[in-house]
């Protein structure tokens, strides 16, 4: 794998880290110029780290980073707690869904989505005409450790959380699989993984071309 935390470049010495954030920013730059002016989109389940890993991702590519559910609490002037409570849930879904096409013609971006956003067609289209696609993935074990740790998402307001996770698991997951690419999360630093997303938007974008080789 091409991956700027591994291999001979990572060691403790200063020439070391250097050339592995050189290479790092090879493959960064390689990933913005084959991305076109389009944005990377994060999709997947609640609790996969699409906000907090897509903020990282942002900052690898030097793209602004944009938070869905932060674009629709800002633009309703209420927690999503409070939209969910007060208005329902299909109110919700459709402010999700006028907000993501609004915040997707802003230009180019990463964009993390509520876990529920990718269900809706029209947002797939959407995203499909102006982003590539990232299914953040992860297995139910460490999306039920993060999930736990914040007590807000009203999905989870059941006497059996994980019972709810299972089952938007099995009926979300044919739809994030439509997603150009998936990436399976784990127990490693969140910059790692970051450096690994990047890595594998080169893979996809860049097949067979080596970011640090000019051709
Ligand atoms: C939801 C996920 C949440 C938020 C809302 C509904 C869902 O976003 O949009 O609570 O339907 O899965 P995160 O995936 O960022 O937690």
């Amino acid at each position: 794998m091409n991956n700027a935390n591994s291999g001979p470049t990572a060691s403790n010495s200063g020439a070391g880290i250097n050339s592995a954030l050189s290479n790092q920013a090879a493959v960064a730059k390689s990933v913005r110029d084959a991305l076109d002016g389009k944005s990377v989109v994060f999709v997947g389940i609640m609790g996969v780290g699409k906000s907090t890993i897509g903020r990282r991702v942002a900052r690898l590519l030097d793209l602004p980073f944009v938070d869905a559910d932060a674009e629709i609490e800002q633009a309703a002037d209420l927690s999503i707690a409070e939209i969910f409570e007060k208005f329902g849930e299909p109110y919700f879904r459709s402010g999700e869904r006028k907000v993501i096409e609004r915040v997707l013609k802003d230009g180019q971006q990463v964009l993390a989505t509520g876990g529920g956003a990718y269900m809706d067609a029209e947002t797939r289209k959407t995203i499909a005409g102006t982003a590539v696609s990232l299914w953040l993935d992860a297995d139910i074990e460490l999306i039920m450790q993060r999930v736990m740790r914040r007590k807000t998402r009203p999905l989870l307001q059941n006497p059996n959380p994980r019972g709810v996770i299972e089952d938007l698991m099995a009926k979300r997951n044919p739809y994030y699989a439509e997603a150009d690419c998936r990436f399976v999360s784990h127990d490693v630093s969140r910059d790692t993984i970051a450096a690994e997303i990047v890595d594998m938007l080169n893979r996809k974008l860049n097949p067979g071309k080596d970011p640090l080789v000019n051709q």
